[in-house]
Order: structure tokens, then sequence, then C-alpha cells
């Protein structure tokens, strides 16, 4: 965390603790940022991960809370500082927030929106792995076991009624009922799935 300090020189002990009593050491790992990740996903040939999320919304989830609309909201609710601001909006606007200490983890940037991680989870151990991955050609690891399983409450902890653009007819379902959220239809939206995974090869 940004600011504190002591908190992470304890949690540093559970850690410790909990590899002791053999947990799983994907437990461990940090947030890396998404610079990081583009590192290894962006051939595009493979999906261009990085390029397609920087391309959609949640890349600039951050930035909209300096638009006009985003202040005229921050206005309307009476906030004391401008919506960039405050923690009343960033933490839906960005990676990782955490409410207690109100500051993001070290490598997350505020301006990179929701990203990577913010689905995934924190990164740093997937990209030891990776690295062995690719450059020692270790074919005995499990790369998914790295990465936080994605459902719909992965979304939906944003996705809600507390935003205060929440649009309840958003989402239009195949028998025409209108929701607010739907998990199939909004994760078509942000779709960057590798291509040569999906055709078997
Ligand atoms: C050093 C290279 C490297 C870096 C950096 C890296 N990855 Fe990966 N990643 C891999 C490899 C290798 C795989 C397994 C092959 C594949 O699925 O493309 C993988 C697979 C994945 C998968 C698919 C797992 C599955 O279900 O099959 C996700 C999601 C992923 N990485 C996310 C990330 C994120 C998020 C970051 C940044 C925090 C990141 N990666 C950084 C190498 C890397
Ligand atoms: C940390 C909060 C957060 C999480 C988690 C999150 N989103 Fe978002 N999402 C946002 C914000 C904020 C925007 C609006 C960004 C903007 O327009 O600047 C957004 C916009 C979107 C949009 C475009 C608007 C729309 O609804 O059509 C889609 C699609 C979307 N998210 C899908 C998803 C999916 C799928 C997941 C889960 C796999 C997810 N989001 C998880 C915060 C989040
Ligand atoms: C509970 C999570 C959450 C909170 C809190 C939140 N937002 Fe958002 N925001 C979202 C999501 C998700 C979206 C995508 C559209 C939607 O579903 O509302 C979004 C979209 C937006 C947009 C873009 C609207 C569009 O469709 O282009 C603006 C502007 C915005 N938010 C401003 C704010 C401001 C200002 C605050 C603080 C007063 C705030 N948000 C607090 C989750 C949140
Ligand atoms: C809003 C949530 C969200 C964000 C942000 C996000 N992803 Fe994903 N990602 C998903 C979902 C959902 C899938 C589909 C697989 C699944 O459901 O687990 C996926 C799949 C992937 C895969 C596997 C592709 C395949 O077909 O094997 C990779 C690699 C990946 N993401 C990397 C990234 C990278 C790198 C970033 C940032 C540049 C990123 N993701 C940002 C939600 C997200």
């Amino acid at each position: 965390m940004k600011r504190i300090v002591q908190p992470l020189a304890i949690c540093a002990l559970c850690l410790g603790l909990a590899w002791g009593l053999g947990f799983d050491s994907a437990q461990a790992a940090d947030f890396a940022g998404s610079s990081q990740c583009k590192v290894c996903h962006n051939k595009k040939d493979e999906g261009a991960q990085y390029d397609t999320w920087k391309s959609k919304e949640h890349a600039k989830a951050f930035e909209t809370l300096k638009s006009p609309e985003a202040i005229k909201i921050g206005e309307e609710k009476g906030l004391e500082k401008p919506p960039a601001e405050s923690p009343e909006c960033i933490k839906c606007h960005v990676t990782a927030f955490d409410a207690a200490s109100n500051a993001v983890p070290d490598k997350i940037k505020l301006e990179d929106g929701v990203s990577c991680e913010e689905c995934h989870g924190p990164g740093s151990e997937h990209i030891v792995l990776g690295k062995k991955v690719m450059f020692q050609k270790d074919t005995s690891i499990d790369m998914a076991a790295t990465q936080a399983e994605i459902t719909k409450e992965t979304c939906t902890k944003c996705h809600n009624e507390e935003s205060p653009t929440w649009d309840p007819e958003r989402y239009t379902l195949e028998d025409g009922t209108k929701v607010g959220f739907d998990f199939e239809l909004a994760k078509k939206k942000i779709d960057h799935s590798n291509p040569k995974k999906a055709s078997g090869g």
C-alpha cells in the first residue's frame, strides 16, 4: 500500500506463516502493474490483450473522473473534492483500491484505471513463472493456476446500483429482458481472448 508501512510488515509475517502451513505460494503474489503484462500479452496473433484493453472503457476509467459529466455528478452529490480525488468515486474507477487505507498498491497507477490485475489478480508470481515457461521452456507449470478465477462477482463488485451512472436497462438479453448488467454480454464487450486458443491451436 502506498500509505501504510506497518500493516505490510505484519502481512509479510502472515504470508510467511501461510507458506509454512503449506498454502499455495500464488497467494503471496503482489501487484505488478499493467505495463508488465504488456511485455508478454500484446502479440497481435494471440489477441493483443494489452492494446485491446487500452482501447476500451476500463483503461480510461480514471480519466473519466475528470470529465465534465463526472464533475457535474460530483457537484450534485456534494463531494468536498473533485471526483478524481474522492474515494467515493475512485474506489470503482481504479484497480485494487483499499478503502481502509484509502490507497492503491505501489505498482498500480491511478491513470491505468481498471487494469489487468483488477480482474486477474496480483501478477508478480505469475510473471516469475511466465518467464520460466517462456525463456527456460519449462512445460511443467500450470499458468492458469496462477490467475484468479473470474466470476460474475468479479464484475458486480463495481457494476451495481451504487454507480451514479447505473442504467437498469443497459443490457438486453436474448429474450428481450433488459437488465443493468449481464456477465456473458459484458464479457463479450471486453473480449481479449487468444484466437489461437479459441480455435484449439
Ligand atoms: C514473462 C511473460 C509473462 C508476463 C510478464 C505475464 N504473463 Fe500471463 N502468461 C504467460 C504465459 C507463458 C502464459 C501461458 C500461455 C498463455 O496462456 O498465453 C500466460 C497466461 C496468462 C493468462 C491465461 C491463463 C489461462 O487461464 O490459461 C492470463 C489471464 C494472464 N496470463 C494474465 C497476465 C497478467 C494480468 C499479467 C500482468 C500482471 C501477465 N499475465 C504477465 C506469460 C506472462
Ligand atoms: C474496479 C471496478 C470494476 C470492475 C471490477 C469491473 N468493471 Fe467494468 N467498468 C468499470 C468502470 C468504472 C467502467 C466505466 C469506465 C469509463 O467509461 O470510463 C466500466 C465499464 C465497463 C464496460 C463498458 C460499459 C458497459 O457496461 O457497456 C463493460 C462492458 C464492462 N465494464 C465489463 C466488465 C466486466 C465483464 C467485468 C468483470 C469481468 C468488469 N467490467 C469489472 C468498473 C469496473
Ligand atoms: C459502485 C461502483 C462505482 C462508483 C462508486 C462510481 N462509479 Fe462511475 N462507473 C461505474 C461503472 C460500472 C461505470 C460504467 C457504466 C455503469 O454501469 O454505470 C461507471 C461509469 C461512469 C461514468 C461514465 C458514464 C458513461 O456511460 O459514459 C462517469 C462519468 C462516472 N462513472 C462518474 C462517477 C463519479 C463522478 C463517481 C463518484 C461520485 C462514480 N462514478 C462512482 C462504477 C462506479
Ligand atoms: C474487467 C476485467 C478484465 C480486465 C481489466 C482484463 N481482463 Fe483479461 N480476461 C478477462 C476475462 C473475463 C477473460 C476471459 C477468460 C475468463 O473468463 O477467465 C480474460 C482473459 C484473458 C487472457 C486469456 C486469453 C485466452 O484466450 O487465453 C489473457 C492472457 C488476459 N485476459 C490478459 C489480460 C491483460 C494482459 C490485461 C490488461 C492489459 C487484461 N487481461 C485485463 C477479464 C479482464
